[in-house]
């Protein structure tokens, strides 16, 4: 393909007559966002037709499309089979050690049918939750899509994560089958996966079959009668599996996000309003053309990016995606490069903490590789600092493409608010307006918007096809999380500072609440409180991210150890501390750093002053003390962090 003219004027240009002129989407009445999703909608195969676009009155639970029926997996895969495309390029995988595999919209049809029919052997019914723990291998797009088909919510769990959190995932949702690997590689190694899955189904009665996929050919505990091989079961099935329609609010599947408090919620997405808002965004953001472009989003599936950008957004818009397994790093640095080089990628959808990464390891690199094929970049999953955002622009991008800054959540299921390529001028740094159908503002304390130039909190002021139906078994957390807020307005709180520049355009400023953003991964710091005061030796742990130059935010703890525990070597401690943290949640929430300290900072109601932990963490002069039930901790605190007597 050949890059997209880029219309904007470069960063700090006026920007252009028409956009400014351009009424902002969230100015549209509830009837244009009503007919305008609608229309999107059409784009989907309906085995009914909607009788209501939204159904509002029972809020903040959404029905949206209703009495609509549809299958999601039939939108994916079939529909482009049967209008002939079935020999164009689903998947270009691409496994760590370089194996490769061509899976073409015909092949997904086949493999879907294969593994739906395994499911359904196995006696799973509609309304059956299924866990999902796998690499990034294709059996794990077959295996969500198949899901699908039958009308199996999913809940796919990263291969990152712990046995315990896979278990606390598992149990929560009351999933009945759990789908898994023998192994998975992490940058050129095999390591067990079956091993870690098996402890968490010790504990897990729900679980009645584990279904195991062969990927390293790893050695496995095996439990008779209950596990089974992917090739023995799902290989050996008919082809062909008739779909069947389902309500457009039938649950699709729960994927667990950190939130304030130590449990993961688990977020509930339903399948009509969820496809309609992942396939228009996915073909607008990326002026997607499925005849042409060869698009690579390097998300996981483990995560919301992945679901709704790897699975069901491209594939509703028949697009040729690739998929890779592996670890940037594997087997070297330029992995990403060649990837592009090799395929020919036209839009390539990464996460601001690699584009910092690239960086880092210098823009040599990129320039050994023919990267011409880019057309349209994408970045997802933290503000994306300007400097990083010329450097992608300018080393990937060839300092020619446009760069879409898409702002969204678990919570809102498919991007809310980003630039459209050619209607917007650059700004580099701001992910700028809500996209059509789509309602967000910035408001004060008291909901009130604020004023050109000034911040305040994100909110979305009207629903959206793709937003949560609420956190799995939890009506009450779901309301308290994100609606007791800003109740008297009726606004989704979105848990993000804003600010709107002087144009109005939106800048994201990072999360207000107690939740870390490390790596573009969501992660609470009372989930890694909760954590590290599990083990012996901690009495008390408070946990802050602090700013990081690569990964936008690092994890710090501080830590009370108990009595006896400060016997040994202090690195030793921290070190088991930190492997404690990694066996509990997973390594992507091991703290980068633990101090030990002899007591925290808390208010006169025992609230632990995070804010004061930040600015140790970050090196500067602790901010105002005076709410402080003694004052004197934050001295005893860098004391003993400096060593100053
Ligand atoms: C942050 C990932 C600024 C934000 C899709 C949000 C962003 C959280 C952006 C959701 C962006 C994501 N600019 N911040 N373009 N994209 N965020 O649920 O704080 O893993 O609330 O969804 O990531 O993270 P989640």
């Amino acid at each position: 393909m050949s890059p997209r003219p880029d219309p904007r004027p470069a960063a700090g240009g006026p920007p252009a007559e028409a956009a400014k002129a351009a009424p902002r989407p969230g100015e549209r009445t509830a009837a244009d966002r009503l007919a305008f999703w609608s229309r999107q909608a059409e784009e989907l195969h309906w085995e009914t037709r909607w009788s209501e676009v939204l159904d509002w009155s029972a809020a903040p639970f959404a029905r949206w499309f209703t009495g609509g029926r549809l299958n999601v997996a039939y939108n994916c895969v079939d529909r482009h089979v049967e209008a002939g495309h079935g020999d164009q390029v689903a998947f270009h995988w691409e496994g760590e050690p370089g194996d490769t595999r061509t899976i073409t919209y015909a092949d997904l049809r086949r493999e879907v049918c294969r593994t739906a029919n395994a499911l359904l052997s196995l006696g799973l019914r509609a309304g059956d939750r299924v866990a999902i723990q796998l690499p990034m291998i294709p059996e794990a797009v077959f295996a969500m899509l198949a899901c699908a088909r039958l009308g199996l919510p999913h809940s796919v769990v990263f291969g990152g994560f712990s046995p315990a959190a896979l278990q606390s995932r598992i149990e929560d949702a009351g999933a009945r089958l759990l789908i898994t690997s023998d192994g998975q590689y992490r940058r050129g190694r095999a390591e067990p996966m079956k091993a870690n899955t098996d402890e968490a189904t010790r504990h897990a009665p729900s679980i009645e079959h584990v279904l195991v996929v062969r990927r390293t050919a790893t050695e496995v505990p095996w439990t008779e009668g209950r596990d089974l091989w992917w090739h023995d079961l799902v290989d050996t099935q008919p082809d062909e599996h008739r779909p069947e329609a389902f309500d457009a609010e039938h649950p699709l599947f729960i994927l667990y996000t950190s939130g304030t408090t130590g449990r993961p919620k688990g977020i509930l997405h339903t399948s009509g309003g969820y496809l309609t808002q992942t396939a228009y965004t996915h073909r607008a953001v990326f002026d997607l053309d499925p005849d042409t472009d060869v698009y690579w989003c390097t998300a996981d599936i483990g995560w919301i990016t992945g679901h709704s950008y790897i699975v069901y957004g491209p594939l509703a818009n028949r697009t040729t995606s690739v998929l890779y397994e592996g670890t940037p790093t594997t087997p070297h640095e330029g992995r990403h490069f060649e990837v592009i080089e090799k395929y020919g990628v036209s839009v390539y959808y990464t996460a601001p903490t690699l584009i910092r990464t690239f960086m880092k390891w210098g823009e040599q690199l990129p320039a050994r590789y023919d990267l011409s094929s880019i057309g349209m970049l994408g970045s997802v999953g933290e503000p994306i600092n300007p400097e990083a955002w010329r450097w992608y622009r300018k080393h990937i991008g060839g300092d020619r493409v446009p760069i879409v800054d898409t702002w969204w959540q678990t919570e809102t299921g498919a991007v809310m608010i980003a630039p459209l390529p050619g209607a917007a001028p650059a700004k580099p740094g701001s992910a700028q307006a809500p996209l059509p159908g789509v309602s967000a503002k910035v408001v004060d304390d008291q909901g009130r918007e604020v004023g050109r130039g000034e911040s305040g909190y994100l909110v979305l002021d009207q629903p959206w096809p793709a937003m949560l139906r609420g956190i799995w078994g939890d009506e009450d957390r779901y309301r308290e999380t994100y609606w007791a807020r800003f109740a008297h307005r009726g606004h989704y709180f979105a848990g993000d500072g804003a600010r709107y520049d002087e144009d109005g355009d939106i800048w994201l400023l990072g999360r207000v609440d107690d939740v870390m953003n490390v790596s573009g991964h969501r992660i609470s710091t009372a989930e890694v409180e909760s954590a590290l005061v599990s083990h012996p030796s901690v009495a008390e742990a408070a946990v802050v991210g602090a700013s990081d130059p690569t990964t936008g935010q690092a994890i710090v703890a501080f830590v009370i150890l108990r009595a006896g525990a400060t016997d040994g070597d202090a690195a030793e401690v921290t070190a088991a501390l930190r492997e404690h943290v990694a066996r509990e949640i997973g390594p992507i929430a091991k703290p980068g750093r633990i101090l030990v300290v002899p007591e925290l900072p808390k208010t006169r109601s025992g609230k632990i002053m995070r804010r004061l932990l930040r600015d140790v963490a970050e090196n500067r002069e602790a901010g105002d003390v005076t709410t402080l039930a003694d004052a004197s901790v934050m001295d005893l605190i860098t004391a003993g962090l400096t060593g100053r007597p």
